[in-house]
């Protein structure tokens, strides 16, 4: 069985993707700090894995971490590295923290892996590096554009860093917006304090443990006015990362820095998503329209043509499966 280090893997998409791994034959070896995750997703892990998953308590940013890793599991056959901050407008009030966390977190984890000779990595990369694209769908070939907040900041810097480093073969997997949860119910989304993402708030607003939702911007140049984003299932995202790693494990990259699109090639607005809401879970939200909110970009959606291509992945869960999951794992949670 092969380690897979995955840092930040009691997170959203670190512990779905701790799953899809186990499900494939893999070895998935946590790393995360808990500092936007709770202890107890060990648990829903551990039930859906049939076993304790394997989870060391820690920071990216202490190099010692891995040393000790490494000394307890064998060798690290490769890295998945989710652990970061990922709130925009947070990213925007206190850029130093993203920073330092998302940056310097990387830098110490990847000369950890030049020490320990580990050299397959896949990076949790995002469609904000595309900032506001002038067209859209945007595929890997489309330019990047200055990012709309310090988090898509780092993780510009975050591709560029892994680029320019030739000894190490990545997997650069830029995710469009992920959300539900898994169908048992038994893992989601459940970030420490007022969640920044949509899903999770809607949830826990209309589970009434929140305020009513306030969607961020009604004046947008698109057809209601509100965001459009490229919802995928956090599943099918977490099965996305199986693929790329037995495209890296089997040596078939052709590229020491490969770039993959992972969304579902359609986009929907904020409002088309509290209606899919009420007509997936019968649940009417409440909600108010409000200013925009600063790093927000109008419309990204993806061509995720190269994953089905070359990865041989394809999104295969629907928006209404993802509320439904969504709904389900707050309902369960709750
Ligand atoms: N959720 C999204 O909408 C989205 C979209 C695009 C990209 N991404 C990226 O995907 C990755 C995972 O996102 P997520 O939604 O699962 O976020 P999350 O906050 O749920 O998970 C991140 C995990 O990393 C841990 N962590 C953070 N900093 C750490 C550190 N220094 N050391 C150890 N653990 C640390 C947190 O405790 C958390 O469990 C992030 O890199 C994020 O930027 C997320």
């Amino acid at each position: 069985m092969k380690n897979i280090l995955v840092t930040g893997g009691l997170g959203f998409i670190g512990s779905h993707t701790v799953v899809s791994l186990h499900e494939a034959g893999y070895n998935p070896i946590i790393l995360d700090n808990l500092s936007n995750t709770r202890i107890d997703v060990l648990g829903g892990l551990e039930k859906l894995m049939g076993k304790k998953p394997v989870f060391f308590q820690g920071d990216v940013n202490d190099a010692a971490v891995y040393d000790q890793i490494v000394s307890q599991t064998g060798p690290i056959h490769a890295v998945i590295h989710f652990a970061a901050f990922k709130a925009v407008g947070e990213s925007v009030e206190q850029p130093l923290k993203y920073y330092h966390n998302n940056v310097q977190g990387l830098i110490t984890l990847m000369l950890a892996m030049e020490r320990l000779s580990v050299k397959n990595m896949v990076f949790s990369s995002s469609c904000t590096v595309y900032g506001e694209p002038d067209q859209v769908p945007v595929s890997e070939e489309t330019p990047t554009k200055p990012a709309a907040s310090p988090y898509g900041v780092t993780k510009q810097m975050g591709e560029t860093i892994l680029k320019d480093c030739t000894w190490l073969q990545t997997q650069c997997l830029r995710y469009f917006n992920p959300i539900g949860a898994h169908p048992s119910g038994l893992i989601g989304e459940l970030p420490l304090g007022v969640p920044s993402n949509l899903i999770p708030y809607l949830t826990q607003s209309v589970a009434g443990l929140r305020p009513p939702l306030t969607v961020h911007g009604g004046d947008y140049p698109t057809p209601d006015g509100t965001c459009i984003r490229d919802y995928i299932h956090v599943c099918d995202l977490a099965d996305a990362h199986v693929a790329s790693l037995n495209r890296l494990l089997g040596n078939k990259q052709q590229d020491h820095f490969e770039v993959f699109n992972i969304g579902t090639g359609t986009g929907q607005s904020v409002l088309e998503v509290l209606h899919g809401f009420e007509a997936a879970t019968g649940e009417k939200p409440s909600y108010q329209v409000g200013p925009r909110r600063p790093g927000d970009v109008v419309a990204v959606w993806a061509d995720a043509g190269k994953a089905s291509s070359v990865l041989g992945w394809q999104a295969r869960r629907s928006l209404s499966e993802m509320l439904r999951d969504a709904w389900n794992w707050q309902r369960k949670h709750s």
